[in-house]
């Protein structure tokens, strides 16, 4: 469903050009659970960015869904992320003044869904990620773990192809970490969603079937499912 072909990115630092990927080939197929594991710098959220359509890369091909996006306007990238991507970030980017609900609401009213239907089905995936008690909650209320539930429930709400997840574990301690990620397991064993995810918790991986292994912008290890 995405797939990358000898892509490269780089940054301008200065004087120098900072090398974030180097010849990233990968194929994900719809209903894959992969992890993204490297070391700080080595290219993760770079990587993550350009799967998600919301960086173009220097060099190489981006397919979603077996279309090059490289001819795609800004208008076209847009769409596809607002109706086909749900996106978790490490800090939860939950809104502070709404509760649980309204968070996961959010992204059905924009796509113009009316309320009832958007508060009926935000309610339905917070059921599924086990937060039916805590719906009227504000983020302030709710721990780590929690919020990164009700950020799961809000990316699922919109029924994407594929949920990206950068270091959605990283501001959470080990216990709420493998729960965050046995959650990911379960939505996407439940929903056949495509979950694509990194860490630099090297302890997460043997929680997940894929693992791609990026160092200094290469990826240097690819799990057989991974490779189409
Ligand atoms: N917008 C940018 N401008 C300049 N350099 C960048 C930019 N984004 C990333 N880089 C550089 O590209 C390299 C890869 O960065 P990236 O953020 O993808 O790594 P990462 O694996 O996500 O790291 P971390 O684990 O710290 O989040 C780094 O050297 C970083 O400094
Ligand atoms: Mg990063």
């Amino acid at each position: 469903m995405v797939s990358l072909a000898n892509v490269y990115r780089s940054f301008a630092l200065g004087h120098t050009t900072v090398h974030a990927l180097m010849d990233v080939s990968l194929d994900i197929r719809a209903g894959d659970m992969v992890a993204i594991w490297g070391p700080s710098g080595s290219g993760k959220s770079t990587l993550l960015n350009v799967i998600g359509l919301i960086d173009k890369p220097d060099g190489g091909t981006v397919a979603f869904d077996g279309a090059d996006v490289r001819s795609w306007s800004d208008d076209m990238l847009s769409d596809a992320r607002n109706r086909k991507i749900g996106f978790v970030f490490q800090s939860f980017n939950l809104i502070p003044v709404m509760s649980a609900l309204e968070n996961v609401m959010l992204p059905l009213q924009l796509q113009g869904i009316a309320d009832k239907t958007a508060r009926q089905t935000a309610a339905r995936w917070l059921q599924k990620v086990g937060l039916e008690q805590l719906t009227n909650m504000r983020p302030d209320r709710l721990s780590g773990g929690q919020r990164q539930r009700v950020a799961i429930a809000r990316a699922l709400a919109i029924e994407p192809e594929v949920v990206i997840a950068d270091e959605p574990t990283a501001n959470l301690d080990s216990e709420n970490s493998r729960a965050v990620v046995d959650l990911m397991h379960q939505m996407n064993r439940q929903t056949g969603v495509t979950f694509v995810f990194s860490t630099h918790d090297q302890r997460l991986l043997d929680q997940v079937p894929t693992h791609l292994e990026l160092h200094d912008g290469r990826l240097i290890t690819r799990a057989q499912e991974a490779i189409a």
